[in-house]
């Protein structure tokens, strides 16, 4: 899993005797430099987040100085996107509407987002028992599946509190439903980004158009001179992959289309780059330009199990674009 924490914040861990604080291990967030130098770390754990396309292919993005607009369709944690965040005109959108959701809140009150997900965070490890804990977390669980109504500030915190607190820091909704569903995991601490990186994320997001809904929505119509991001779920390594990743299916018909999509970008004078698994590659493949690179994430349910797997980035522009 690639995630980007920001340390700043000690959380109060599970009390025994005297009142005590633990500091999360310290991970220096690579990519504040190559994201423009900004304080954009990531708010949310995401397995197949993108952050390492800053330093893996950072010749392959365009400077925000020579596109027109930005179009991210599967915007996840915005990994990408904080390079172009504020500089260019951004559309920002993702089928799974409580993460919207949960920008929306965070640009609207980032710092009362931060408070009460620090409220939640600490009632969490102030759990006398792990009976309670998990009280906690499937009480949290049940008002964000059920309490859409809760202001956006309100839902945004549970949101972060479930992502850093739940097993694995899966995303997994239950398809009838679509109710967030993956159990509380085992930490001894979590990281808060600090007051800086929600500031920095409200600014940043003040001028996008954030919005929840299928990713054809937002590549048409093409816009002239755009740079698309589009980095949907993978392709599916086995047939039950499919239904149990992030919001819903996201099946071969689904796959198919957006690579139909790939020349209407392409002829509307767009660029794009598409990132998938290397699984994925037969469906680019004579097309486009196509890079593989092997990517640390974790491959297996069993946390600590990492591997490089390969993925591919796909273009149609070829090397060093500025
Ligand atoms: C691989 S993740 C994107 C990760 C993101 N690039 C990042 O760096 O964090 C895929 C995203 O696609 C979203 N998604 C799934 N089906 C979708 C659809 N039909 N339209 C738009 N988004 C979809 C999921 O909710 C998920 O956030």
């Amino acid at each position: 899993m690639v995630s980007c924490d920001d340390v700043s914040a000690p959380v109060p861990v599970k009390q025994s005797g005297p009142a005590r604080a633990r500091r999360m291990r310290v991970k220096a967030p690579p990519l504040a430099e190559a994201a423009g130098g900004s304080a954009l770390l990531s708010l949310l754990k995401f397995a197949g987040a993108k952050w390492w396309v800053h330093e893996k292919v950072p010749h392959l993005l365009p400077e925000p100085a020579n596109v027109t607009a930005y179009r991210e369709p599967f915007c996840g944690t915005i990994a990408v996107g904080t390079k172009y965040l504020g500089k260019v005109p951004c559309v920002i959108s993702d089928a799974y509407a409580p993460l919207i959701a949960m920008y929306e809140g965070v640009r609207a009150d980032p710092l009362a987002v931060r408070a009460q997900l620090l409220e939640l965070v600490g009632a969490h490890f102030a759990a006398e028992s792990r009976e309670e804990q998990q009280a906690h977390y499937y009480g949290i669980r049940d008002d964000f599946n059920q309490s859409i109504s809760a202001s956006a500030v309100r839902r945004a915190a549970w949101m972060i509190y479930l992502n850093r607190t739940c097993y694995n820091g899966l995303q997994r909704v239950n398809l009838k439903k679509g109710e967030f569903n993956v159990p509380v995991g085992k930490y001894k601490s979590v990281s808060v980004p600090s007051e800086a990186t929600f500031l920095a994320w409200s600014a940043a997001l003040k001028d996008a158009t954030l919005s929840a809904c299928d990713f054809m929505k937002t590549i048409f119509p093409v816009v002239r001179g755009a740079f698309y991001f589009l980095d949907s779920p993978y392709v599916a390594a086995s047939k039950s992959a499919n239904f149990t990743n992030y919001s819903g299916v996201f099946g071969p018909k689904e796959q198919a289309a957006l690579a139909e999509s790939l020349s209407e970008i392409d002829a509307g004078g767009a660029r794009f780059m598409l990132t998938n698994s290397a699984m994925a590659r037969p469906l680019y493949e004579g097309r486009w330009n196509i890079l593989e690179v092997g990517v640390d994430r974790s491959i297996s349910c069993k946390v600590g199990q990492r591997a490089k797997a390969k993925e591919i980035v796909v273009t149609n522009y070829a090397d060093l674009c500025l």
